[in-house]
């Protein structure tokens, strides 16, 4: 999708046929283009109407609906926030009162439109020219949002008082950057503002190391459906009083959440009756005691994120096991417990250990027509290997 397809999509034949596509149909794909240019649709027009229409579909997954009325670019749409984790960075700024937000390095406008939706107005400001197009159309429904396209850190921003920004993470070869130094806008540009303006916001990415954690600010990390999808960083009066580090847990079970606010002391114990393996985000936030408490339960080791109960108790927070078993981790014991039970399907989980699982898989020569999952970690520095059964996903239904 360069700028010369969104210039054709951009006149009214162009629009006007790419809103009379019918949903995308990969397989259908083909003959569609070529109906399409037999009516008279220059190749270019249909290559360009079909290419968004793709994205409109692969869009959905971010944006619900709301996808079938927006422009993508691949770059963009892979980069864009869901919506409805948009929505919970644009509901800070509205808590914090800002009645206008800049959104530096806005891309295709995903959070710039979470913005707007809430009626705040929007300062969008995207360095890239095709991207800075695409973000105009998809935020043309709010008069009160306007897309400039510059290079953020040199924009005038007047008196605005409140800033959102999503740093690009990737190098021009396209490797993933953790560190928020290295982003672009850079952290240091952010922080910044956070000292100057009244709310700040700055999402990075899910693995950025504690010792980063820029001082002062509240640091959130969200999960949607158990993929931790960002780290971000909340500063003046879009941060929460008291509140440093915490874990929101989205799914369609709704939303979850626990926060260091009162940080409890977690101690390791015997295994119980049950394994609560907790959500990414609350393992990076470093809140598992939280999860400890929530099910009055303990840690299995110390260092190891890894919940033990003697009891089922239902969490969004973290993913439950009922343990059927525990031994000493040792191949030939694993090796005879799995044939003894006619074994062929094995689900390995590992924390706390070296082994690669699918080196064991092989070595362990499964056979059988019986399946089962086992956990391999340390108890109370002990390698281990509990024999369990899951009961239900993070954040999904109802235990089995
Ligand atoms: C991760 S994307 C933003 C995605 C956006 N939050 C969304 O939901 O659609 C980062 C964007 O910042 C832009 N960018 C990077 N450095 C910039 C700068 N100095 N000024 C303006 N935009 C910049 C990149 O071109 C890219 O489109």
């Amino acid at each position: 999708m360069d700028q010369q397809a969104v210039a054709t999509l951009l006149t009214p034949e162009g629009w006007a046929l790419l809103e009379s596509l019918p949903p995308y149909d990969e397989h259908g794909a083909m003959a569609l283009g070529e109906q399409l240019r037999r009516a008279g649709h220059a190749p270019e027009l249909v290559s360009a109407a079909l290419t968004q229409s793709r994205l409109r579909a692969a869009g959905e997954r971010k944006f619900g609906p709301f996808a079938a009325g927006m422009l993508f670019t691949p770059a963009g749409l892979e980069q864009a926030t869901r919506l409805p984790v948009a929505a919970r960075h644009a509901a800070r700024f509205a808590t914090a009162g800002a009645t206008r937000v800049a959104d530096l390095g806005c891309g295709i406008g995903g959070d710039a439109m979470a913005l707007a939706g809430l009626e705040l107005g929007v300062l969008a400001v995207e360095r890239d020219e095709l991207t800075a197009a695409v973000a105009t159309v998809n935020l043309r429904h709010w008069a009160e949002a306007e897309v400039r396209h510059g290079d953020a850190t040199t924009t005038d921003l007047g008196d605005l008082q409140a800033a959102f920004l999503d740093p690009a993470r990737r190098t021009s070869s396209g490797k993933r950057l953790l560190d928020p130094r290295a982003g672009s806008p850079p952290l240091s540009f952010a922080l910044e503002l956070a000292a100057t303006m009244a709310a700040v916001g700055v999402k990075t990415a899910p693995g950025i190391p504690h010792h980063l954690l820029p001082d002062g600010c509240e640091a959130q990390w969200i999960s949607v459906d158990g993929d931790v999808v960002e780290a971000g960083l909340w500063f003046g009066l879009a941060a929460r009083p008291g509140v440093r580090r915490c874990a929101l847990v989205l799914s369609d079970a709704g939303a979850a959440e626990v926060t260091d606010a009162d940080m409890p002391v977690a101690v390791p114990g015997e295994v119980g009756a049950y394994v609560y393996e907790p959500d990414g985000a609350v393992i990076r936030a470093g809140l598992v005691a939280q999860v400890a408490v929530q099910v009055q339960g303990r840690l299995l080791d110390r260092s190891i994120a890894f919940v033990t109960a003697d009891r089922y108790v239902e969490t969004p927070l973290a993913t439950c096991f009922a343990v059927e078993e525990v031994f000493p981790f040792g191949l030939k014991s694993l090796r005879t417990w799995l044939r003894d039970r006619g074994v062929g399907r094995l689900t390995i989980k590992k924390r706390g250990t070296a082994v690669d699982p699918d080196q064991l898989r092989k070595q362990l020569r499964l056979q059988g027509d019986n399946e089962a999952t086992i956990i391999l970690t340390r108890v109370s520095g002990r390698q281990s290997v509990l024999v369990v059964r899951p009961l239900r996903r993070a954040g999904a239904g109802v235990p089995a």
